[in-house]
């Protein structure tokens, strides 16, 4: 089964700045998803990697190509449906965190975490209890659970970030970079919840540049090279590719 198919998806920016010149973000990028994998999404920087994720979760406005989701309504195309589908689906069944950490409202650590279950329905003592979990596996001090993020050091409010990203399970989750500010522990505690916290019900498309998180979170690799897919391979074929250097 088929989450995700992206055909001849590209990205290119006006650079008026510069006098009108274009920008390859994307370039002509085609693959599937399958339902409850973990694609990994690798290639240098400046590949494209942030990018498609964007392009996914329509923070971009693709310039070409079709995002087709087979959500539980039935399919949408996610580069060409109207904004108010994807303020919808970002809501319930589609979740994403960025590469640089959103600035985070005054709201304690516990309450940004539980904050989407709150949303969909979930008691706040419970979604809280539940967020406390969550920041607890990623080994987040317990002091600062009551604290606002805002003031938090950047590996610190990843680890919110990404807190709240997992804590509803979404049906797609899009993680672009989620463990790049991390020591190898806390690194390793990410992995250890992502391995184990989301069900096969969760399928996730995430950025990784270490290539250890890749080797222990995902089924299949993306590498990207210059806006343009350079081939999707089995997680097996990648660890042999990169033991081989
Ligand atoms: N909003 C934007 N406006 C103009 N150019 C952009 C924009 N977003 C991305 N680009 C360009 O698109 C290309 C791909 O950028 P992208 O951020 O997707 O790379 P990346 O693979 O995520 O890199 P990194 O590993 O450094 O995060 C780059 O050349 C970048 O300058
Ligand atoms: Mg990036």
């Amino acid at each position: 089964m088929t989450v995700l198919a992206v055909d001849s998806l590209s990205k290119t920016f006006d650079m008026h700045v510069l006098g009108d010149t274009k920008v390859v973000g994307l370039d002509d990028v085609s693959f599937d998803v399958r339902d409850g994998e973990f694609l990994a999404v690798v290639g240098e920087s400046g590949s494209g990697k942030s990018s498609l994720l964007k392009c996914l979760y329509r923070t971009y406005d693709p310039t070409a190509g079709e995002v087709v989701y087979h959500g539980p309504d039935g399919d949408v195309d996610l580069a060409a449906c109207p904004d108010r589908t994807v303020i919808d689906l970002r809501g319930t069944t589609i979740g994403y965190t960025s590469q640089f950490l959103d600035e985070i409202p005054r709201v304690p650590a516990v309450d940004v975490v539980a904050r989407p279950l709150v949303e969909q329905g979930a008691d706040r003592e419970e979604a809280r209890d539940h967020a406390r979990e969550l920041l607890a596996a990623l080994s987040v001090p317990e002091q600062l659970w009551e604290a606002y993020p805002a003031t938090f050091s950047g590996g610190e409010r990843q680890r919110v970030n990404l807190a709240q990203a997992l804590a509803p399970k979404p049906e797609l989750l899009l993680l672009d970079e989620p463990t790049s500010a991390l020591d190898p522990e806390t690194r390793q505690a990410a992995i250890d919840l992502l391995s184990t916290y989301l069900g096969s019900e969760t399928t996730v498309v995430g950025v990784f540049h270490n290539t250890d998180v890749v080797e222990a979170v995902a089924d299949r690799v993306l590498v990207l090279d210059e806006g343009g897919l350079q081939r999707v391979v089995p997680i097996e074929s990648y660890n042999e590719e990169v033991m081989l250097g």
